[in-house]
């Protein structure tokens, strides 16, 4: 179990490397941004979650809290088809639009229930799982990741 979770905590947070560089369309970059504010949430509980930083309920409610937020803006950040060269967005995202709709909300609704629920370390960790999962549900039908 615990393996699991350091290993989607790893996968979460090593992805996102300058994958920005260069990008030219606002709004690409925009809704880049915004997945990186999430990761930055799901950076701190990681840390917290590997014991690389004390664990505090209230932070890390608060981090739960703050992504249920992102994700809340994911759907209007993604809405129009924009791309750039440097974008790791599927087209599918387009064709598949109400799917997509439902994975943000799948994310956002996730996130704001363990913001009501973890209150110990034993919480945190299959909590970041479930959020983790979210992500991975998302990015494996529509992020080619670069
Ligand atoms: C509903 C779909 C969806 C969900 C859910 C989702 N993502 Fe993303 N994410 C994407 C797509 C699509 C891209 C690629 C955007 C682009 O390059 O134009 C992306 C890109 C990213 C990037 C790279 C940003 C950059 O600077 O290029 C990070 C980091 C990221 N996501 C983190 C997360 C984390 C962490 C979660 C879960 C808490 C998550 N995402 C959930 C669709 C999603």
């Amino acid at each position: 179990m615990r393996t699991a979770v350091l290993a989607i905590a790893t996968a979460v947070t090593a992805c996102a490397a300058l994958a920005h560089e260069g990008v030219k369309n606002p709004a690409v970059m925009a809704r880049m941004d915004g997945m990186k504010e999430i990761q930055k949430h799901l950076t701190t509980l990681g840390k917290m979650a590997k014991g690389e930083s004390v664990f505090d309920a209230k932070t890390a409610r608060a981090s739960f809290a703050a992504t249920a937020g992102e994700s809340s803006r994911v759907v209007s950040l993604f809405q129009l088809p924009k791309t750039d060269p440097k974008s790791e967005a599927s087209q599918d995202i387009w064709e598949n639009w109400a799917e997509f709709n439902a994975l943000a909300g799948d994310m956002e609704r996730v996130a704001t229930d363990l913001a009501g629920q973890v209150a110990t370390i034993e919480d945190l960790r299959p909590a970041l799982a479930a959020l983790g999962e979210t992500c991975k549900a998302c990015h494996a039908k529509y992020r080619e990741e670069r």
